[in-house]
């Protein structure tokens, strides 16, 4: 009988920026108070991206620590899928950026939007892409700058959202486990209820729509909790029935970071104790797509995850979209560090990568320059 393959988690990496907003920090900012959003939200701090970082930065600070876990190097990368709601640019994709700052020359790469549902929808495409024998190895990111798409004079969304990345490696094996299954879905007819509307080709961004304030984000909080609190239980239950389990087989759910009420509600709806519930949005806050990931790689470092435990990510989000996924964490849990020479290796690999990408774009600009000059030289000719 043919072997099949699966799709394992084999690497993990996150980066959130070092700079703190507390609720504090908010409260002398907008009309809210540390009590208001800890007894309403659970957050208590957020990470705030500095200037100089983007999405592509902290991708790639993600991902090369994923990568550093698995011991695989960038060049063995089949496809790198960046999911988030604020990608550096709308093209070229995040995605893109990040496989030429890692050099990972054979990688396919490109962006996924399905609101904060993004990071499991990647995982679900990305492990069918290994299920079915096409690609080996294939890195997903989940990453966000919200900070630069919020109205700081808006109490409803401000206090809620913070910045950082997250990656997971999926790697292809015959060893049994991984993701086991996923469960994707949409309303898009509760599209407006969280919605960032100028820039795209309704709203092109303009004087009129930056006066409007349409490159904010503009969310009706009332209404996508409730949203939430229904489907994080619904869709959790689909992924876990997909997988052949039962919810008590279940060992850790590790849900979107968004409310500490909503994911309660959600473990309510499931039987499912807050000791198996992995929550640290106290921490960060919503980091939309990067929620999850970070959350997952926390897990790991609290010695969460167990070998052969029964892992349930579950998302909702921006679309509307929801998302979970069941995975069995693989045996052994793959964790050796790396020997120096070899991060002293990488990390020449790293400087080399950014060298070959400033010849290309030399090179590139000397063509164009010289495909001009041979025109002035022929038209100079010819007269
Ligand atoms: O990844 C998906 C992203 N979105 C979400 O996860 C959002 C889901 N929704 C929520 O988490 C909650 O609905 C919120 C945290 C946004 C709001 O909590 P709530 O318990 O649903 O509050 P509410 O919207 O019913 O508002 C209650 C009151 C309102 O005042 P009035 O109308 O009762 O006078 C708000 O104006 O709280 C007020 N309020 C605030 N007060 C202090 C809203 N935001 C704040 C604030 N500080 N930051």
């Amino acid at each position: 009988m043919p072997s099949r393959t699966y799709a394992q988690i084999v690497g993990w990496g996150k980066y959130v920026p070092s700079q703190v907003l507390t609720n504090d920090d908010l409260a002398k900012i907008v009309d809210t108070s540390d009590d208001w959003i800890r007894t309403r939200t659970g957050i208590v701090e957020r990470r705030i991206a500095e200037p100089r970082e983007t999405t592509s930065t902290m991708s790639i600070k993600a991902a090369r620590a994923a990568l550093q876990v698995a011991d695989v190097t960038p060049e063995r990368l089949d496809l790198i899928i960046v999911t988030t709601a604020t990608p550096d640019y709308l093209f070229p994709a995040t995605a893109c950026l990040v496989q030429d700052a890692l050099g990972a020359r054979r990688a396919g790469a490109f962006d996924l939007l399905a609101g904060c549902s993004g990071f499991v929808y990647g995982l679900g495409v990305g492990s069918q892409l290994i299920i079915s024998g096409v690609y080996q190895n294939v890195l997903v990111i989940g990453a966000e700058t919200l900070s630069r798409i919020m109205d700081w004079t808006d109490r409803n969304t401000c206090v809620l959202f913070g910045d950082g990345a997250g990656a997971l490696l999926l790697q292809a094996s015959d060893t049994p486990g991984g993701v086991l299954s996923f469960t994707l879905g949409a309303d898009g007819s509760g599209g407006d209820l969280l919605i960032l509307a100028g820039g795209g080709s309704r709203h092109p961004a303009s004087a009129e729509t930056v006066a409007q304030g349409l490159h904010y984000v503009r969310m009706n909080g009332r209404q996508v909790f409730r949203f939430a609190t229904r489907i994080m239980g619904q869709a959790a239950k689909e992924a876990i029935q997909a997988a052949g389990l039962k919810i008590d087989d279940v060992d850790l759910f590790i849900p979107h970071q968004a409310n500490i009420r909503i994911i309660q509600a959600a473990a309510k709806q499931l039987r499912l104790p807050m000791d198996k519930v992995f929550v640290n949005l106290e921490r960060y806050g919503n980091t939309s797509c990067a929620s999850i990931p970070i959350a997952f790689c926390e897990a790991i470092e609290e010695e969460r995850i167990k070998p052969g435990d029964h892992l349930v990510l579950v998302s909702f989000g921006a679309g509307l979209t929801w998302a979970a996924t069941a995975v069995q964490w693989p045996v052994p849990l793959p964790a050796p560090r790396l020997s120096s020479w070899k991060r002293l290796l990488r990390r020449v690999g790293y400087r080399w990568a950014w060298f070959v990408s400033r010849l290309r774009r030399t090179y590139r600009k000397l063509n164009v320059w010289w495909g001009r000059a041979a025109g002035r030289i022929r038209g100079h000719n010819n007269g």
